[in-house]
């Protein structure tokens, strides 16, 4: 028997993590196995969190913390703190309200929102209730005039940049869905997706494997496709899934805005490794050309805090919001946000740092770098 959400917040969820008992209470196991879960073995999944746990911070006395802020500009635009909400497709498995709950949230919390082309809202819905920074995560269809007119209504919606995400072209391993039997409950789908044409089966391939040879890797995005889409828009063009600086090399020629390294938060290649440790040779190709965010297991303000001193300018949370949604709807969303906030605050404060340019690499401490 599933729980209603919480229409107040225990004082017993003190931290992210809190959250997720009460979120996994208001789920069905399918929709647990589908959010909480990642790829294969989990290795990824668990190293993301594991990673930014290992490292620790070098505390700093009697700075002159006057005048402090949070703020930040991306592509000119205002942000109060560098959370963003990540894309997450199918929101509605969480909570009824779906992303019309979070993007809520964030007009509350004056959060970013990144919505996934996979959200089960029209994406015209969800932009007439922001009042925050709001992005549209784009998957390159194998239908590209279909991508062409999902771009269009994305600009036409309000929508001020793009987030493609390159990392997934074809689904992960996902053991821990199969185990569960998770399929799409009746009522939750892909509806910005509709009405597009089917990618043609195509019978057994000859010399093919059961994936390589056939037709959805061939209609998957390349580079070109990446430079058709450049040309496609004037927004702002973010780059989602790199994990390598020759990647984020390439990028750059190609006039992508911004790099967002992600390993899709352990849900694609398990056994890669946790973003925060390739955040570093990311940050060196990129010179501090374009701006720099970071997903993948934050669940604390410190963690927040550690991706900027290591080079990112923001970041983005996926599960923790997804379990805040789930436990309490818009509230819980906007209380994870706000959590992640204030504990970044405190590192910010004890680490002697008013402002976010005044995190870096010394902030961390080289003995367990
Ligand atoms: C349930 C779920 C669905 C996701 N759907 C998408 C998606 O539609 N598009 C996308 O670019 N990333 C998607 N992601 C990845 C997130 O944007 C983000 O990279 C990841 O959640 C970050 O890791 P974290 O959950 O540890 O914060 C999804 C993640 C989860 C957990």
């Amino acid at each position: 028997m599933l729980l209603p959400p919480l229409t107040q917040i225990p004082p017993t969820i003190a931290a992210v993590s809190d959250y997720e008992p009460f979120a996994r209470a208001r789920m069905s196991e399918q929709a647990w196995a589908y959010i909480a879960g990642g790829a294969a073995d989990e290795l990824t999944l668990r190293d993301n969190i594991a990673a930014f746990q290992r490292l620790r911070l070098r505390s700093r006395v009697l700075a002159d913390l006057s005048g402090g802020t949070t703020r930040l500009q991306l592509f000119g635009q205002t942000f109060e703190h560098p959370i963003v909400l990540a894309p997450v497709a199918y929101q509605k498995l969480a909570h009824a309200d779906g992303e019309l709950a979070t993007v809520l949230a964030a007009a509350a919390v004056q959060a970013g929102m990144v919505v996934s082309t996979q959200a089960s809202i029209e994406l015209e819905a969800i932009a007439r209730e922001a009042q925050s920074p709001l992005w549209f995560q784009l998957y390159i269809q194998h239908d590209r005039d279909f991508t062409r007119d999902l771009v269009r209504r994305a600009e036409a919606a309000g929508y001020q940049a793009l987030v493609v995400t390159v990392d997934a072209p074809v689904n992960g391993v996902r053991n821990r869905e199969q185990r569960a039997g998770f399929v799409l409950p009746a009522g939750v789908e892909a509806v910005n997706l509709r009405g597009m044409r089917p990618l043609p089966t195509g019978s057994a391939q000859p010399d093919g494997g059961l994936l390589l040879g056939g037709p959805l890797l061939a209609a998957a995005p390349t580079w070109q496709d990446l430079r058709w889409l450049r040309s496609l828009t004037r927004l702002p063009v973010l780059l989602k899934g790199v994990m390598t600086g020759e990647d984020a090399r390439r990028a750059l020629e190609e006039g992508v805005d911004g790099i967002i390294v992600s390993n899709h938060g352990g849900r694609t290649l398990d056994t890669q490794p946790a973003t925060i440790s390739v955040l570093a040779e990311v940050a060196a190709a990129l010179e501090g050309r374009v701006p720099l965010l970071l997903d993948g297991g934050i669940r604390r303000g410190s963690d927040v805090f550690k991706a900027l001193a290591l080079g990112a300018d923001a970041v983005l949370v996926g599960r923790p919001y997804m379990f805040g949604l789930a436990a309490a709807g818009a509230v819980g969303v906007a209380h994870v946000v706000q959590m992640l906030r204030a504990e970044l605050e405190v590192a910010m404060a004890l680490t002697g740092c008013p402002d976010l340019r005044a995190i870096g690499p010394g902030s961390i401490s080289p003995a367990h770098g």
